[in-house]
């Protein structure tokens, strides 16, 4: 079997490459070791910077989006018993959008099958084989127990950070930048309308809770809880009365509902350079993730395949300069957003254990970005979106 490129996993990383290639006349095959209903039913992120739905609005996938999505014009900061707010348009000319990554996923599974696009599902002992040669191979088996090996023109690693193909590259070459973090979030989705308008990060003493939404009926929420954690220790009642506590001001009451998903993540932040070696390029989560405090992860995925598609083209017409510079290109943006996501991280979350000095120093910085518009524009700068993303050919 032949195809020019292969992408190993459909998640959002996977499937717009997939797509951007095939605006660009390229065909490709993505291979993903979950179900269809699997990947379209997984919770994941809410938030999509500005770039990112243009992105997905110039690739011709913005139709629900534009119907669905919520856009929202600031956040909220909540300390010391005061909820503050930033205002992204003022601040920085932008806003974000509140829909969801698997509305995402299922918006571009649809529109690759529409397309007649190949993705297969369900398949097991994916393997990514000579990278180092013109003709890299992609092995994997399929549903029905048939092995296939198909012969690439390059192969793109967007399988998340439990994927194979981070490991493919030569650890010799690599440079892993990794830190854990002493805390965990426990997300819920709701089947209650979101009790506030934008979302609401609010750092408190007995540890940080968010408040996010999926549509005007479904809420999302998180609470800091410890790495070590499981969700069977968090009865729904102990949760709404954890959120009530953490989020609760006089004057304001939270909604509780039916609780749909509950699930533990842990955080960390994780950087792999270089992101590519011969006909390898890795992109998403595969080569990076971060604490979900920022809400990053989702949109750098976006990002690396928007420089991964133009550069792909390029190579496979003869010209290596994009795909040689992909790497450099990427980390740019995944460092500055590493640096935010840690930032926003450890200026909301408490240590376990930590003294009054943490604390102290996580509300002055709370009071500064509140108080001050130089750093209210930085943070609403880094949460729209700092940098622009190359434009869509095709699309
Ligand atoms: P994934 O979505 O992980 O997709 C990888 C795919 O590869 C999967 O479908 C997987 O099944 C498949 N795969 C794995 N191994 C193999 C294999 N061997 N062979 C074939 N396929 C394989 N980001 C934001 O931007 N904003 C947010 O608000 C936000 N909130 C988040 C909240 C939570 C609770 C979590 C957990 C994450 C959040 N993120 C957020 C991060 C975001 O969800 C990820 O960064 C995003 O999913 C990355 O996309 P991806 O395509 O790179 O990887
Ligand atoms: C979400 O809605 O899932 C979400 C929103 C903002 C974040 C993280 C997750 O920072």
């Amino acid at each position: 079997m032949r195809t020019q490129v292969g992408i190993v996993g459909a998640g959002p990383a996977g499937l717009l490459l997939s797509h951007l290639l095939a605006l660009r006349g390229i065909d490709s095959l993505v291979v993903e070791i979950r179900s269809r209903a699997y990947c379209e039913a997984r919770q994941r992120a809410g938030v999509l910077e500005d770039g990112s739905v243009s992105l997905l609005r110039q690739a011709g996938v913005g139709g629900r989006l534009n119907r669905q999505g919520l856009e929202h014009g600031g956040i909220y900061l909540q300390f010391a018993g005061e909820r503050r707010h930033i205002d992204f348009r003022e601040l920085a000319g932008r806003t974000v959008t509140v829909y969801a990554q698997t509305e995402v996923v299922k918006d571009l599974i649809a529109r690759r099958l529409a397309d007649g696009g190949a993705v297969e599902f369900d398949v097991t002992h994916t393997q990514v084989d000579q990278i180092d040669s013109d003709h890299p191979v992609l092995r994997y088996t399929t549903a029905g127990g048939t092995r296939h090996e198909v012969s690439c023109d390059a192969i793109a690693g967007c399988d998340g950070f439990h994927g194979i193909s981070r490991a493919a590259l030569p650890p010799r070459l690599l440079t892993i930048h990794e830190r854990d973090y002493p805390y965990a979030w426990l997300g819920i989705l709701a089947d209650v309308p979101p009790s506030t308008d934008e979302l609401i990060y609010a750092h408190h003493p007995r540890g940080f809770a968010l408040h996010s939404l999926r549509s005007p009926t479904v809420s999302r929420l998180y609470l800091q809880v410890d790495p070590d954690d499981s969700a069977g220790n968090w009865p729904d009642e102990r949760i709404w009365a954890e959120l009530r506590r953490r989020l609760g001001l006089p004057g304001w009451e939270l909604k509780q509902g039916q609780v749909l998903d509950k699930g533990i993540t842990p955080m960390r932040s994780f950087v792999t350079a270089p992101m590519r070696h011969g006909r390898l390029f890795l992109a998403g989560d595969a080569a990076h993730i971060m604490p979900p405090t920022g809400a990053k992860g989702l949109n750098l995925a976006m990002a690396d395949v928007a420089v991964l598609a133009p550069a792909l083209d390029s190579l496979l017409r003869g010209d290596p300069r994009q795909a040689d510079a992909y790497s450099a290109t990427c980390l740019d943006r995944v460092w500055r957003c590493t640096h935010f996501s840690w930032w926003m991280t450890t200026m909301l979350h408490r240590t376990p254990g930590a003294d009054d000095m943490e604390a102290q120093l996580q509300l002055a910085q709370l009071r500064y970005v509140t108080t001050s518009a130089a750093a209210a524009a930085s943070l609403a700068e880094n949460y729209t979106g700092f940098a622009a993303l190359p434009a869509v050919a095709g699309g």
